[in-house]
Parts: structure tokens; sequence; C-alpha cells
């Protein structure tokens, strides 16, 4: 399928094959929601992001929305075309039949509601409640990818009810302890219970015909079944970082730059029955480096492993955020150019380079990296 600048076409397999089209975030009107079930279960108890919530100060908001400006003009200098949501109001609350919460989230970062996969371009159900309607900020661009591509398939996963029944409350009732949170995530017991599939965009890494998942926080092993009755041409495989006490999205935690080459975060080993599928192929797992920061900017939700959360451009190619020096390096000694971006008082909105964009046009097809 040949790409042209012009008409959209959709096509991304995996996570590295050279990017011609992608959709970047902006931070309008983003809030931080009231306190719920899943949120809560992921804010560090020493967190500044505790008992607040509101929208953003605008001087915050207006200085991430000229880094993700600024991003996306990098990447439209670099030949990629570039789109932009369309924010709605994330003032209004959520309200269903089933649970009702102030405000909404934001249309930040896209890679957690839009899991592209070849043509098709899903839409998770999402896990927690302020961020159920977000989808609604990118319906404009899945409208025109519609009319302009007719092979593009706009998939919408089954809208969870996210009652109480969704979370466990002893994630809630009390001060937990990191020692506590390791040992529950070491037995995969996490905040989300199995009453109905839930997932996240951003649980899912694309490799070719494989799917690798990360059963956490927000996204359960009914939400992976989901995936693999909806994928049923791909092999999803669930896995698990059992060092990580906060175990939401994957984009931190396991890196591919290109065929045969993951970074994985040191502190969330892979354990090693789950390494076999990779090894038996010939893939190396290496550790990426320290990020530069002890700590996240203020009022952020994501841990300082932002720094691994690169935006490969092509297998020799990868976008790194500008005071990642470490891991900068890191790419430079495994061969890659580096691309660097100016974005870390952005990542209070989500997160970074990975989160922030969500593939619509990749060059390839389907490969099978694990025979
Ligand atoms: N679990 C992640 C989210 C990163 C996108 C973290 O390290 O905060």
């Amino acid at each position: 399928m040949a790409w042209s600048p012009d008409k959209t076409t959709v096509n991304s397999w995996n996570e590295w094959d050279p990017l011609r089209h992608v959709i970047v975030g902006r931070a309008d009107d983003c809030h931080i929601p009231p306190e719920e079930p899943a949120l809560d279960a992921k804010v560090p108890e020493d967190s500044d992001m505790r008992g607040q919530w509101g929208k953003r100060p605008q001087e915050t908001i207006d200085r991430a929305n000229e880094l993700l400006d600024k991003f996306a003009d990098q990447l439209r200098a670099r030949g990629v075309k570039v789109d932009r949501p369309t924010p709605i109001d994330h003032s209004l609350p959520v309200t269903t039949p089933d649970f009702h919460t102030a405000s909404q989230f934001g249309c930040m970062p896209p890679r957690d509601v839009l899991l592209t996969v070849g043509s098709e371009i899903l839409e998770a159900t999402m896990s927690y409640r302020c961020r159920w309607f977000e989808y609604l900020n990118y319906r404009p661009l899945m409208q025109q990818y519609w009319e302009e591509d007719p092979k593009f398939r706009h998939e919408a996963a089954p809208k969870p009810r996210l009652t109480d029944a969704d979370y466990h409350p002893d994630y809630l009732s009390e001060k937990i302890g990191v020692e506590k949170r390791l040992q529950w995530a070491a037995e995969k017991f996490f905040v989300t219970t199995e009453e109905e599939p839930l997932f996240d965009a951003a649980d899912v890494l694309r490799f070719g015909r494989d799917l690798v998942v990360q059963h956490g926080f927000t996204t359960n092993l009914k939400g992976i079944e989901w995936l693999r009755r909806h994928f049923p041409d791909h092999r999803v495989h669930t896995v698990n970082f059992p060092g990580d006490p906060y175990p939401i999205h994957i984009d931190a935690t396991f890196t591919p730059l290109r065929p045969g080459l993951i970074l994985n975060n040191p502190q969330r080993r892979l354990p090693d029955d789950q390494r076999e599928m990779f090894h038996k192929n010939g893939w190396e797992i290496v550790d990426s480096a320290q990020p530069a920061h002890n700590q996240p900017p203020p009022l952020c939700y994501s841990s300082v492993w932002l720094s691994m959360n690169v935006l490969v451009l092509d297998p020799k190619t990868v976008c790194v955020e500008k005071s990642e020096v470490y891991q900068a390096d890191q790419m430079d000694k495994l061969g890659l150019e580096v691309v660097e971006v100016d974005l870390r008082d952005a990542y209070a909105f989500g997160g970074g380079l990975h989160c922030s964009t969500a593939d619509v046009y990749r060059e390839g097809g389907c490969e099978d990296y694990f025979p």
C-alpha cells in the first residue's frame, strides 16, 4: 500500500518500522481528575498529586502545548505527517448509569487510548472512569481517516461498566506501602478485578504477528483475552514485571528498538520464563540506561523511567528526551541516531515521547519475528 501525504492510509504493525504519519496529543484543558479507585492505586503515597484535583495551572498547559507543538514540527521536518486531536471539554463530568466522576483527564496521551494494528485503530476500553470518554478527542481524526482510507478499520472495544466491582478495595483501604505493593505485583494481585475485560492501549506492544501485553493495574486478564479473540491472526502474550509497584502501561518498562533488540527497565526485569520466546528467536534484551532525574516533574503521574519512553522513527533513528543524557548515550552506543526532543515539561500531562503519540502509518507489513 503506497503512502501519500495527501490522503490517509492506516498501516502500522510494530514499534520501529519507518514512521510516516502520527498523532501527537495536546495539553489543552487537561485536568487532574478527582479521586477514583484505579487512579488512586497508581498515585504513590508521597506524591504531590494526592488530594488535589481540578484544571491544571494554565501556564503549565501553555508550556506543555508549546513543547508538543515543537515536537510535532520536528517530526514534520523529518517528513512525518502529524495530526492533532480536537480537545473536548474535559471539565465536564462523566456520568453513566453505573458511575459518576466530576471531571475528565485530557487528550494526552493518545498512546493510552488508540491501538493501531495493521489497518485498524482500536479504541481501548480504558480502566479509569475519568478516561471513559477520552476517545471523543480523536473521533474527528477517526472520521477523517475513515473517509480517506477505504481499508481503514475503526474499532471500539466494549465500553466497560466500571462499577466498584471492577476494583479491589484492598488497594484503597489504607496507606499500603511499597513493600506490600511489590508483593501484590509479584502475586499478580492488581487493583483491577476480573469483572469484565479492561485494557489501556499503552499496555500493548506490537511485534508484527505478536502482541505483547502487560497484565497490571490498567489491563486485566479478561482484557488480554478480549484482545486475543479480537485479533485471531495474532499471537497474544501476557507479560508481568514484578519489580513495578505501580504497573500501568508497558512503555517505560519494555521498549523494542528494532528487530532483535529490546530495552528493559532494570528495576522491572521481565521474568526468566517470559524471556523464552525472545531468546529462542535471537532477540537481545538489554537493561536500559539510568534516568537522568531523581524525581518526576511536579504533578506528574509517571515515574522517572519516562527516560526510556522513546519514539523510534526507524530502526536506525530514535527520539530521546533532551535531558535524558544517559539514555541518549546508550542509544548512541547501540548504533542509533538520536533526535533530541525537549518534552520534560509536558511529562505531567501523561507521559513521554512514545506516550504522546499514536501511530497512523509505518512502512512495512506484518512480519513473523518469532517463528
Ligand atoms: N508505568 C509507567 C507509565 C509510563 C508511561 C511509569 O513508569 O510511570
